[in-house]
Parts: C-alpha cells; sequence; structure tokens
C-alpha cells in the first residue's frame, strides 16, 4: 500500500457553543484544516464525515462546505466514529482512488433538553443504568476489586489531564484540579464523581490526507500515517459470560493491528506519546494495559509514579484529553489525529512534548463494541 501524509488539520474550540451548529462547526475545522495544508476544497477527491448523533448523511457536507458531485461518506461506528473516518480517508489515498482525501469529525451535544448523554434504548429491562457513566463504572469497580486501587487513584488521571488541557486554548474545561476536588464531587455512577467523567461537548475537526508526490509537491511531507486498526465486538460485550471487566479485548485487537502494520513491538519505547480515551478516568488506566503499556493489573502504577505526566518518560494525553478536552463523540478520533499532527509539527506550545517522532491515538467505544487505533511518525 501506498505511503500517505497528513497534510493539514483544524479544530474548533471545544464547548459549550451555542452560537454555532454542526455545519457551521464543520465548516470551521474544514477551511481550517484546507488552509493548514495549503489546498483548495476543488483539489479534494474524497470526503468522510463521522458524527453519530449530528449528521444524517454524506449530504451534511453539501449544506457546510458547498460539495457537489464528488464521493462524501458519513461514517457512524460510535465514539470511533471521527477516527475511522480518518482512517477510511487514508484507505482511500492508499489505494490510489482519491489523491486527496479531507475526513471531517463533528458533533453536536450540548443543545439538549436532557443531562448527560441519555439512556441508551436496546432493551427495555436492562436500559436502566445503562448510561456510559453507569457502563463503564462496572469495569471500573470490578478493577478496583481485583487489583486492589482506590478512588485517589483514578482521580489522579483527572488532575493530570486537567493540568494539560490547562495549557490548550481549544479545551472545554482549562482549569487545574487536585485530588480532592475529585473526590469531592458529587457522585454520577459509583466509583465516578462529576470530575471522573469527560463532559458533554460540542465541536469538530479536520484532517487532510495526501498521498507521497501531492504531499511532497506541497513541501509537506513531513508526517506520515504509519498504521491503524479496527476492531468491533458484538453491540453487549458487558452482558457476554466471558467478559472479565477488566479491560476491553477491542483495543487489544485494534492495536494489535496498528502495531503491526507500523512494526512497532514495543510500543512505550518505540512511541513517543498517546491520546488514548479516557472517557472515564478508569477507562484511562484500562487503555494503559489493553495497549500494552503496561502489564495486566500494573496500569495504574504508571499514573501513580508519573509515567504519563506531560514531563513523564510517557506522556499521555498531552491534549487534555476527552476529561478536559472535551468528548463530541463523532468529533473526538479526528481531534485526536489533529493533536497527534499537532505535537508532531511542534505546534503545541506550553503543552509540547518533547522530542515527539511517533504518536499514538486511540479511540473505544459502546462501550467495549468498538476501537480504533492510529500510528503517526515523522518521516526521518
Ligand atoms: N468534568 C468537570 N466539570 C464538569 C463536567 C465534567 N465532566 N461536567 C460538568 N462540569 C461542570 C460544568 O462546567 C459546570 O460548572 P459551572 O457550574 O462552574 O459552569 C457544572 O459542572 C455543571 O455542568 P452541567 O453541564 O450542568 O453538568 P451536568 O451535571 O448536567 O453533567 C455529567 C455532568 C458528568 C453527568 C456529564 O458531564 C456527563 O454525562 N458526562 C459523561 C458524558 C458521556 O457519557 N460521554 C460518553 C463517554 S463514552
Amino acid at each position: 500500500m501506498k505511503e500517505v501524509y497528513v497534510i493539514g488539520a483544524g479544530c474548533t474550540p471545544f464547548g459549550d457553543l451555542h452560537t454555532r451548529d454542526a455545519v457551521a462547526m464543520a465548516r470551521e475545522a474544514s477551511f481550517q484544516a484546507l488552509e493548514d495544508a495549503g489546498v483548495d476544497i476543488s483539489d479534494i477527491d474524497i470526503f468522510y464525515v463521522g458524527s453519530v448523533r449530528s449528521v444524517t448523511s454524506g449530504s451534511f457536507l453539501g449544506n457546510a462546505l458547498g460539495v457537489r458531485n464528488k464521493p462524501v461518506t458519513r461514517v457512524e461506528n460510535f465514539c470511533a466514529s471521527g477516527m475511522d473516518a480518518v482512517r477510511q480517508a487514508a484507505i482511500a489515498v492508499m489505494s490510489g482512488q482519491a489523491r486527496i482525501a479531507l475526513a471531517v469529525g463533528v458533533e453536536k451535544l450540548r443543545d439538549a433538553t436532557r443531562r448527560g448523554l441519555g439512556f441508551r434504548s436496546f432493551h427495555p429491562v436492562f436500559v436502566f443504568g445503562a448510561t456510559p457513566p453507569g457502563l463503564f463504572a462496572l469495569a471500573a469497580n470490578r478493577y478496583m476489586h481485583t487489583y486492589g486501587i482506590g478512588r485517589e487513584t483514578l482521580a489522579k488521571v483527572a488532575v493530570k489531564n486537567h493540568r494539560n488541557g490547562a495549557k490548550n486554548p481549544l479545551a472545554h474545561f482549562r482549569k487545574e484540579i487536585t485530588v480532592e476536588t475529585v473526590l469531592k464531587a458529587p457522585i454520577v455512577a459509583y466509583p465516578f464523581g462529576v470530575f471522573d467523567c469527560s463532559p458533554v461537548t460540542d465541536g469538530a475537526s479536520a484532517v487532510v490526507i495526501a498521498s507521497r508526490d501531492v504531499a511532497e509537491g506541497l513541501g509537506k511531507a513531513q508526517v506520515f500515517i504509519r498504521g491503524f486498526g479496527l476492531a468491533v465486538m458484538h453491540t453487549e460485550p458487558m452482558y457476554d459470560p466471558s467478559f472479565k471487566y477488566t479491560g476491553f479485548p477491542v483495543t487489544t485487537e485494534a492495536a494489535g493491528q496498528a502495531y503491526k502494520m507500523a512494526d512497532i513491538s514495543r510500543p512505550l519505547e518505540e512511541i513517543s506519546f498517546a491520546e488514548v480515551h479516557d472517557c472515564f478516568t478508569m477507562t484511562e488506566i484500562l487503555n494503559y494495559e489493553d495497549l500494552g503499556f503496561a502489564e495486566k493489573g500494573e496500569g495504574w502504577k504508571l499514573i501513580e509514579e508519573g509515567v504519563t505526566e506531560l514531563e513523564g518518560k510517557f506522556p499521555v494525553n498531552p491534549s487534555g484529553g476527552l476529561k478536559s478536552f472535551g468528548h463530541p463523540i463523532g468529533a473526538t478520533g479526528a481531534r485526536m489525529i489533529f493533536e497527534v499532527y499537532s505535537q508532531l509539527t511542534g505546534r503545541c506550545g506550553e503543552r509540547q512534548v518533547k522530542n515527539a517522532h511517533t504518536g499514538l491515538a486511540h479511540n473505544i467505544g459502546g462501550p467495549g463494541t468498538v476501537s480504533t487505533v492510529m500510528i503517526l511518525s515523522l518521516r526521518s
């Protein structure tokens, strides 16, 4: 397959964007990305838009960007939607079907009458308590029971990610917090309090992908897509009798695919930093293990020992993560690629990871139903 490059990226501020609808946000992120790449909308051969709730079809980009008579596909894959849109764009360019592709992730969540994201409605009885905090809390309780950690360890994930997000001008929450604040916050679904949860956020992000010859022609052949993976399970893994609640097998599967493609066997040594799906504090610790950054039952040590701090040996979520940057579901994966690209091109100011040469991005959705992993590297 052909080598493909990220040649530009854009992102709206994330947060409570009451004055912008999904069309306005998608437009803003896309034109930023196009300008960054130095290409025009007419140069784009193929488009993908990732969204869970805010977009009905590819024609959405007809409204947002004025696209006419070009292939546009809407991608929906739970929390992996945005990164799956980037993955589709990369595959289109790798296959030679397109020379330049645009992937957009967008979600408008704030203008709703409910709190949180609401219940899922797949079953008349199981639906009660089946909110994302409720479902991820099942895994948190099992992990805490099995490996003997307390809420303080989870709280340190939130403290780290808020500290990073405070340095990020686009983040939803730009305030530092303490372990005490996290522990004292009202409980949403035990052991998660408000500060263990990612917020409900509006936002959009966009990424331009190009073939090697196009990237070289534009003087933009700097960051290439080194590997990716995507794995899907059935819709309710948590009700599967074999599910252990101490990790998400789909993440391990998606990571395995990406590591194989990128020829990476020692992720902690060969990757400089990661943006992982910290929808809840516990999820970040489970991700450390599922992505192979730590042995099973030992992920919590990375946070306790400061390994994943911005200044640590292996920074995780230098952007502030979902916890602080925010989580507009279908936009998040594209936003992670925006962050990895920004880090690798040295644009991150106060939150810049030193000597970054390779970055990993990861989503988990469902929960536990789908995971995607993508690895970007600087061209040597
Ligand atoms: N982290 C930190 N602060 C938060 C927060 C969060 N997750 N959510 C809300 N806040 C703050 C707000 O900034 C606001 O502060 P202010 O009064 O100083 O402005 C205050 O808490 C109340 O905000 P509000 O929007 O009314 O929150 P809420 O009580 O309606 O919702 C949660 C709080 C945690 C229930 C909601 O954020 C949530 O459901 N999060 C999970 C989203 C989710 O499931 N995502 C999918 C993951 S897979």
